[in-house]
């Protein structure tokens, strides 16, 4: 175990167990000197490259932008809040390397990519994604999510639940990734509010609108993703008619018409159950509620996944949709062009600044 503490700018890291600190020529090698070759990914916060170690051991070297304080920030928030926390579905932190202007985060390497580039990317992928596979992983996230949200203290909320953060193992294994956004809730605390983050199509209207941040808002995000898991549908495709450009309204549309199997994946054939399916379509428009309360907690949607609870369909009302922010209120063709935008910067509201008096944690018994 080795502990560092770490100063830049007005941080200091706290100490961090089981995380092994790497020397920037360890990783250099490792990476065949982050060529381009072993770049495997890149997201808003720099370049994912996979490395072999000295020990044989493959991993994936996330290396922050340097100049971006940014990401330094993520930096520090993601090696507070995953350090020592370790479970099935949530991926795993081996080491950081922190040498002069250099962030970099060292993680498993998980053979089978994320499933934004798998089940909704747009390049081949020869992963068939059968029903039992879109199960393990559906209730694999739920899981990995009521965990950080259950049974850790204190609970932390992720921020950015979304197809690309959610990386699959050799067995299709889901691993919930990115805890950079992650906020740790304080005792006795329902939300913080901060400055939005995260990424538009999967963020719940109080959370982009208000900044407010509890676990709700990650359960809308899990909603949003289930509903992408059942379809094979990317939750916002501006080249798809007007109507039909967003996930969410869509399946809602079919649920008022009794034709909800509509949505589901054509590529399942007959290799489906169609009721649990369905099943899980509702928990997805129930994850989605305007209505905070009305949100299951995700205790609750692992039980109703997997058949323990009844998912109460009573509950169902219209979720709460990107085309109710007021603008998108605006006409059909400004609404289309905001949308285009939008969906090519995906992370379109992220903050850009070190903590602020807007972070500080507020203490409310609102949810
Ligand atoms: N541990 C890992 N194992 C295998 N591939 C990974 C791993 N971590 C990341 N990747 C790949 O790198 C890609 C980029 O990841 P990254 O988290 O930097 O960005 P992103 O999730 O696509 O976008 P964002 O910055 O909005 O989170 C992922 O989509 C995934 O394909
Ligand atoms: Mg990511």
């Amino acid at each position: 175990m080795r502990f560092f503490i770490l100063t830049c700018a007005c941080f200091i890291v706290p100490d961090v167990h089981s995380v092994k600190v790497f020397s920037y020529k360890e990783l250099r090698k490792a990476t065949h000197d982050f060529g381009g070759a072993n770049k495997i990914g890149e997201g808003g916060f720099g370049s994912v490259f996979r490395g072999v170690l000295k020990d044989g051991t493959v991993v994936a070297v996330k290396v922050l932008s340097a100049t971006s304080r940014q990401g330094i920030r993520e930096f520090l928030t993601e090696l507070t809040a995953i350090s020592d926390i370790k479970h099935e579905n949530l991926v795993t932190l081996i080491g950081c390397c922190a040498e002069g202007s250099h962030r970099i985060l060292i993680y498993n390497y998980l053979e089978n990519s994320s499933l934004a580039q798998t089940l909704l990317g747009t390049r081949y992928s020869n992963i068939r994604f059968n029903w039992r596979a879109r199960v393990k992983i559906a209730v694999g996230v739920a899981r990995g999510l009521a965990f950080l949200h259950e049974e850790i203290r204190p609970p932390i909320i992720h921020r950015d639940i979304k197809a690309s953060n959610i990386l699959l193992d050799k067995d299709l294994t889901p691993k919930i990734s990115d805890f950079g956004f992650a906020r740790l809730l304080p005792p006795n605390a329902t939300h913080v509010s901060v400055r939005v983050a995260g990424t538009l199509g999967y963020l719940a209207p109080e959370y982009a609108i208000r900044g407010q941040v509890t676990k709700k808002s990650d359960i809308y995000s899990y909603g949003v993703l289930l509903l992408e898991i059942v379809s094979g549908i990317h939750n916002t495709n501006t080249r798809l008619p007007a109507e039909d450009q967003f996930l969410l309204e869509r399946t809602w549309r079919l649920y008022e018409k009794g034709n909800l199997n509509e949505i589901i994946d054509v590529d399942l054939g007959d290799d489906l159950d169609v009721e649990e399916a369905c099943c899980f379509l509702k928990i997805g428009l129930l994850c989605t509620q305007d209505g905070m309360a009305r949100r299951p907690n995700m205790t609750n949607v692992v039980r109703m996944l997997t058949g323990e609870k009844i998912v109460a369909v009573d509950k169902i009302a219209r979720p709460a949709m990107i085309t109710d922010f007021a603008e998108f209120k605006a006409s059909n063709k400004e609404q289309r062009s905001r949308a285009e935008t939008l969906s090519h910067t995906t992370k379109s509201f992220t903050t850009t600044e070190p903590f602020s008096s807007s972070e500080t944690p507020t203490q409310s018994s609102s949810v």
